[in-house]
């Protein structure tokens, strides 16, 4: 039987000190790519991966977050009255495809703790996806949907990968483990962010992760790990001994968001997408490479 996933929970109760102080007031999540917040980017991906169900784990400060989400009965009647239908459906998009629930991650514990908020609304057998809105994809069939594709051809618990450069696998959970005939990478050591010459691959976990509720109990017994927080990494090596774990390279682009360079690289990519802005923004990059050889 197709297994379908159907939950997905998307941590969004960082700091966002990376982006100070534009994230003084601004959740990092609603900084926008172009014209749409991060956070729509990965509810998107989940949505069109068949997630109907979005639990976000947010904390002090986020509530724009669940704004944008809502529905906005003033702007949608001014716009609507106004006959900007285009404007209308592109509000209207952002509330209406996923059905969102909010919890509230009190103290900043680490990962493992923010995803194990979701304890209670997910089976021990059910498979539920984990985004994080860092990590956003662009590719033809969304990155979720590789990782259920994966799930269903393994019947395992799923993480993306990625190939780093030596110097980055210490910002990133590490994993170590073979090859398999069907491009599935069997995981058996995952380590959070080994410090620098200790990796065992470069190859690094990704935010998109697909899980068994049982991971919950995993995570209650996981001791603090990598700066004092509950590791979703170290919950995960006693899943990929009780029960196997694979990893899969997504097919597409990942931009890493969470990053000053990472976020500009991606608006640019996505800029370059739109018609009305390709034209221009390469005529004035073309200027800028001008005046800077
Ligand atoms: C988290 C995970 C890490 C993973 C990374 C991907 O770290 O703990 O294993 O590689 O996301 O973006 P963070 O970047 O939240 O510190």
């Amino acid at each position: 039987m197709e297994s379908v996933v159907r939950k997905a929970v998307i941590p969004a109760a960082g700091l966002g000190t990376r982006f100070l102080p534009a994230t003084k007031a601004v959740p990092k999540e609603m900084l926008p790519i172009v014209d749409m917040p991060a956070i729509q980017y990965v509810i998107d991906e989940a949505v069109e991966s068949g997630i109907r169900d979005v639990l976000l784990v947010t904390s002090r400060g986020k509530s724009s977050v669940e704004d944008h989400f809502d529905i906005a009965y003033e702007l949608e009647d001014f716009l609507s009255r106004r006959g900007k239908e285009e404007l209308l459906e592109k509000v209207r998009g952002s509330s209406r495809q996923v059905s969102l629930a909010s919890i509230r991650q009190k103290e900043p514990l680490g990962l493992g703790h923010a995803v194990s908020t979701a304890r209670g609304l997910i089976n021990d057998d059910e498979f539920f996806a984990v985004l994080l809105g860092d990590d956003i994809y662009d590719s033809p069939v969304p990155a979720t949907r590789q990782l259920i594709d994966a799930h269903q051809k393994s019947k395992k618990s799923v993480v993306s990968l990625i190939e780093v450069p030596e110097e980055d696998t210490k910002k990133y959970g590490i994993v170590s483990g073979m090859w398999r005939d069907d491009g599935l990478f069997e995981i058996d050591r995952l380590v959070e962010k080994p410090p620098e010459g200790t990796a065992p691959t470069r190859l690094a976990i990704v935010g998109r992760y697909l899980l068994p509720g049982r991971v919950f109990g995993l995570i209650e017994n996981t001791p603090p790990g990598h700066g004092g927080e509950i590791q979703l990494t170290d919950a995960l090596q006693r899943l990929a001994e009780d029960e196997g774990l694979v990893g899969v390279v997504c097919k597409g682009v990942r931009h890493d968001a969470g990053d000053k360079l990472g976020w500009l690289r991606a608006n640019i990519a996505y800029a370059l997408k739109r018609e009305e802005l390709k034209e221009p923004l390469l005529e004035f990059m073309q200027e800028i490479l001008e005046s800077n050889p």
